[in-house]
């Protein structure tokens, strides 16, 4: 019987440095008895030689669509736009799920060619939770970018184009010079501070040097008694960090902020949530998501008041794509070892079950 193998195709996503297979985990599948197969990527923050070490058998960039049909394809994000048929299994965050723009043009492709797919977004453990997701990166990149923003704002400046960092080290030791050698002073409020996100927040503040006194870390029970909160206009950054599921009480208004006046000491807002267009986003403050080359918008605040700004970019971890690769491929590893039972392990028969459901919505969309 031939061993059972993975192919980790290359991603086309413009800046998109993460990979889904990371050199370590791709070892931990050889050492399991899994063949790996990788296409050379000069966009991916691993060098192809990294993953050549380890024992994966490397192939020509793109060269997936000629993969054998036995052989899953694991990538991160979306393919390029295509009506060619998709025979292949991938494994992938395809992002056509929830009536997304172009969402059964997505799922006919994998109609037409007899394919599967497992997306990412939807694999989850008993509780119903992910059991791979972003969210930590994400926190930390963020609570970083406010920091910057705050270290920006010291020169009367407003925050610059951000650029994906090598490693998390490279981002603390950023971070800290540009604060002058330490974040020593600044003051954070991290809401959903319990979470994934709030925890990678809370990890980037403690390591740039804020007192533990000066890193507020909320979550539900502090946010039971409803908003709007005052407490988050005398901190430097407010870090937004909460799954939200239902309409809540806003946590902080525009009213709120004018009145606050002179004396208010928040300087950014990084909105890591984004939940930007939801009718129920609790910081109705702005309504754009920020970019890396503009990562702040600023908010209205009142004549002479001092500035606030906004950070808002919904693709974070990009920041940190080595760190934030390492932690998903590893949290991803448990399934990925159990794919050759996919037709009984629960994880992926209930992903198959889901593409299912969605395939017969998009072939009666598609009218094929
Ligand atoms: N901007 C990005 O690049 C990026 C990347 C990854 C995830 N996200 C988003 O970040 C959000 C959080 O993701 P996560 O993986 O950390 O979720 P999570 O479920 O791990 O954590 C969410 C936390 O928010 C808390 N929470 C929920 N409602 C709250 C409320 N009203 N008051 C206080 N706390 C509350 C929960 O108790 C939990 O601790 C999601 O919306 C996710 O889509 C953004």
């Amino acid at each position: 019987m031939s061993k059972p193998a993975f192919w980790l195709r290359c991603e086309k996503k413009e800046f998109e440095r993460r990979a889904a297979l990371t050199p370590t985990t791709a070892k931990k599948l050889i050492d399991a008895g899994f063949e790996i197969i990788v296409e050379r990527d000069e966009q991916r923050i691993f060098d192809d030689s990294e993953y050549e070490a380890v024992g994966c058998k490397l192939v020509e960039n793109n060269s997936w669509p000629s993969a054998p049909t036995s052989i899953p394809i694991i990538g991160l994000k979306e393919l390029p736009a295509s009506s060619d048929p998709i025979a292949q299994t991938h494994i992938q965050f395809a992002h056509c799920y929830k009536n997304q723009a172009g969402w059964s043009q997505v799922l006919a492709r994998f109609h037409k060619g007899g394919g599967t797919l497992y997306d990412l977004e939807f694999l989850q453990d008993e509780q119903g939770r992910r059991v791979a997701a972003f969210g930590f990166h994400a926190g930390f990149a963020g609570a970083a970018a406010g920091a910057l923003a705050v270290a920006a704002r010291r020169q009367s400046k407003n925050l610059g184009q951000l650029e994906p960092y090598a490693n998390e080290g490279e981002m603390v030791k950023d971070v800290k010079e540009k604060l002058g050698g330490s974040g020593k002073g600044v003051r954070a409020l991290v809401i959903g501070a319990l979470g994934r996100c709030g925890r990678g927040a809370v990890d980037l503040l403690r390591k740039i040097g804020l007192a533990e006194d000066d890193i507020l870390k909320w979550d539900m029970a502090e946010t039971a008694k409803g908003g709007p909160f005052s407490e988050i206009l005398d901190v430097d950054i407010f870090v937004n960090c909460i799954y939200l599921s239902s309409s809540i009480p806003p946590f902080l208004t525009a009213d709120q902020i004018r009145a606050a006046g002179k004396q208010r000491r928040l300087s950014v807002v990084v909105d890591v949530s984004c939940d930007t267009t939801n009718p129920f986003n609790p910081i109705p403050i702005y309504n754009i998501n920020t970019t890396f080359s503009e990562p702040t918008v600023p908010v209205d605040v009142g004549p002479e008041n001092p500035p606030l700004s906004v950070i808002s970019i919904d693709h974070l971890p990009t920041l940190l794509p080595r760190e934030a690769s390492e932690q998903f491929s590893s949290d991803l590893l448990p399934s990925l070892l159990e794919f050759p039972n996919r037709k009984t392990a629960r994880v992926w028969v209930e992903a198959e079950e889901l593409f299912k459901r969605k395939l017969a919505e998009a072939v009666k969309a598609e009218g094929l």
